[in-house]
C-alpha cells in the first residue's frame, strides 16, 4: 500500500492539500500565489519557530498551515490507522462527515503539519481557545513519523507563538494516563503535571481505568525561564 502521508512525490510547489499552484513558497498556501504584505505579527526568528508569515508557522522541519476544507481527505487518512486514535476513542476511523465537522470546528486554531522541505503530510497541531485567555494544546502525528521529534518541534513552536504573539496566559493539555508518548512530549515542551482525574467516557478504552492527566504551562513565570 502506498504511504498515505507521502502525498507529494515530486518537489513541486503545492498548496499543502496536494494540488499544484503557481507562485512562491508558503504564500501560495494562503494567497493562491499573490504576494503577501509583511504584517506586524510576522516574526522572522524565535526559539521554536523560524518564521510566521501569512498564518503559516515554519519550524526547522515543519510548516504548520491553517486547517481548511481541502484537508478533509488527509484527516480521514490520518485517522484510518487504529494506532492514531488508540488513546482517543479506542482506534475508530473517522468518517468524512466527522472530518468535515472537525475542520469546521478547527478554523482559526488548528493547523495541518507538513514537512517544510518536501511537503509530506505529517499530522496536525492545535491551540484551542478557552477558558478566558488560555489555550488547549493538541497534536496528532501519523505513525510513519512517530519518534522523530515532530510533535515536540511543533508543540514548542506553538507554545512560543501562544505566549509571544497571541498573549496567552496559560497553556494546558489533557491525555490518558497511559499515553506515555503524549505525556513525554508535554514534558519536553516544559509542561508540568497538575492533576490526575477520572471521568466517564462514551468509549471504554484499554487503560482508561488509570484515568487522565492534565498538564499546564504558564506564561512569563520565572520558573518557566528554563523551558527549551
Ligand atoms: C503522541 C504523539 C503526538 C507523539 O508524536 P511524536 O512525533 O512521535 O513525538 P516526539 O517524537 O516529539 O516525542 C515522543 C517521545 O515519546 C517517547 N515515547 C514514545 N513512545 C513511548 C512509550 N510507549 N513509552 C514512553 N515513551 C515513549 C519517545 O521516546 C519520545 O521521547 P524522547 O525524545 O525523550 O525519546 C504521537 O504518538 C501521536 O500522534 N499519537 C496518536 C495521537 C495522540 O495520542 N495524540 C495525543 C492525544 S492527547
Amino acid at each position: 500500500m502506498p504511504s498515505i502521508w507521502a502525498i507529494q512525490t515530486r518537489p513541486t510547489v503545492t498548496d499543502f492539500a496536494g494540488s499544484v499552484r503557481p507562485g512562491g513558497l508558503f504564500s501560495a498556501a494562503i494567497t493562491g500565489g499573490r504576494p503577501t504584505r509583511r504584517r506586524r505579527s510576522e516574526v522572522p526568528i524565535r526559539s521554536g519557530c523560524v518564521s510566521y508569515t501569512g498564518g503559516v508557522l515554519v519550524t526547522a522541519r515543519l510548516a504548520l498551515v491553517p486547517i481548511a476544507d481541502a484537508h478533509v481527505r488527509l484527516l480521514v487518512e490520518l485517522d484510518s490507522d487504529p494506532a492514531v486514535k488508540r488513546f482517543i476513542d479506542g482506534g475508530k476511523p473517522s468518517t468524512v462527515l466527522e472530518a468535515e465537522e472537525f475542520v469546521a470546528s478547527s478554523i482559526g486554531h488548528r493547523s495541518m503539519a507538513f514537512t517544510a522541505d518536501e511537503r509530506v503530510f505529517v499530522g496536525w497541531f492545535g491551540l484551542v481557545p478557552g477558558p478566558a485567555d488560555q489555550r488547549e494544546l493538541g497534536y496528532r502525528i501519523g505513525p510513519a513519523h512517530w519518534n522523530r521529534g515532530f510533535a515536540t518541534e511543533g508543540a514548542r513552536a506553538l507554545r512560543d507563538h501562544a505566549f509571544e504573539t497571541l498573549d496567552v496566559s496559560r497553556l494546558w493539555a489533557q491525555t490518558m494516563t497511559v499515553n506515555l508518548a503524549s505525556r513525554r512530549v508535554l514534558e519536553k515542551v516544559g509542561f508540568r503535571l497538575v492533576r490526575q482525574f477520572f471521568q466517564e467516557w462514551p468509549d471504554l478504552i484499554e487503560g482508561s481505568e488509570h484515568g487522565d492527566v492534565e498538564y499546564e504551562l504558564w506564561a512569563r513565570r520565572p520558573d518557566n525561564a528554563s523551558r527549551t
